[in-house]
């Protein structure tokens, strides 16, 4: 389980999180809403350890081993995977250069063939180049390369973003498909509709504060809390 305990990060002085608690435990979706410049992203880097922003108190437990300290590769190693905003990937790199730069680090990662036989339509692109990919191929490739980790728990920033309403089904069934497998994923959402598919919990966060969590069916049903903090109307 990744355990999230009263985490407070900053950008130099300014201060982006607030005492963040957040849990995450293996098979379980767990979605992270708010909107735009609440601290969503910030979190996930936080997370990672990967310097900016700043932890400044808090903890941040992986099978009650404290990660807070530790620098961003051996959160990885210790099996949290981070799927970033944006899904970065190297223009002129083939989908198959993408998978081997990343080495197999514990017995828990995936093969390149098992990220070709979950994700067939990347097989089909294997010599196609970042810049000749889809969203939706795009998405599928930083999916795999974060599998190649190994993790446990994996952190996704805004997977659906920018996607064919199509594309978006295709992201959510993989989402499930790696809860079966016992994965726990930390959502990160704009697309209330989309997360509500797939979440089991969900929390949302308004400047850098945790101010709600439940469950979708609670969200869903209560209008005044998806204005006041998605501005659904
Ligand atoms: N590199 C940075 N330096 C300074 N402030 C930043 C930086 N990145 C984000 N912020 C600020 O932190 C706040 C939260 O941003 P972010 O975590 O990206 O929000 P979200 O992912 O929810 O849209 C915003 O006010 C944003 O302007
Ligand atoms: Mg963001």
């Amino acid at each position: 389980m990744l355990e999230v305990i009263d985490v407070c990060s900053s950008y130099g002085q300014a201060q982006v999180l607030h005492q963040v608690s957040v849990q995450v435990r293996p098979g379980e979706i767990v979605a992270l809403l708010g909107r735009n410049g609440m601290g969503k992203t910030s979190l996930v880097r936080t997370i990672m350890g990967l310097g900016s922003p700043m932890l400044n108190s808090g903890s941040i437990l992986m099978k009650g081993q404290h990660l807070d300290a530790l620098p961003s590769h051996l959160i990885s190693n210790a099996g949290i995977g981070y799927v970033p905003q944006g899904r970065r990937l190297f223009p002129s790199l083939t989908v198959l250069e993408h998978l081997q730069i990343l080495e197999n680090k514990s017995k828990r990662s995936w093969s390149i063939e098992q990220v070709f036989q979950a994700f067939p339509r990347l097989a089909e692109r294997i010599h196609h180049r970042g810049n000749q990919l889809s969203g939706g191929e795009r998405q599928m490739l930083a999916i795999g390369r974060s599998l190649m980790t190994g993790p446990e728990i994996l952190l996704m920033d805004e997977p659906t973003e920018g996607l064919a309403p199509v594309t978006v089904e295709l992201v959510e069934s993989i989402l499930e498909k790696l809860r079966e497998q016992g994965l726990g994923i930390l959502l990160v959402e704009q697309n209330l509709y989309s997360a509500m598919a797939v979440a089991n919990r969900v929390y949302i966060i308004e400047t850098g504060q945790i101010v709600w969590e439940g469950l979708p069916d609670q969200l869903l049903s209560d209008q005044d809390l998806m204005q006041r903090y998605l501005g659904i109307h």
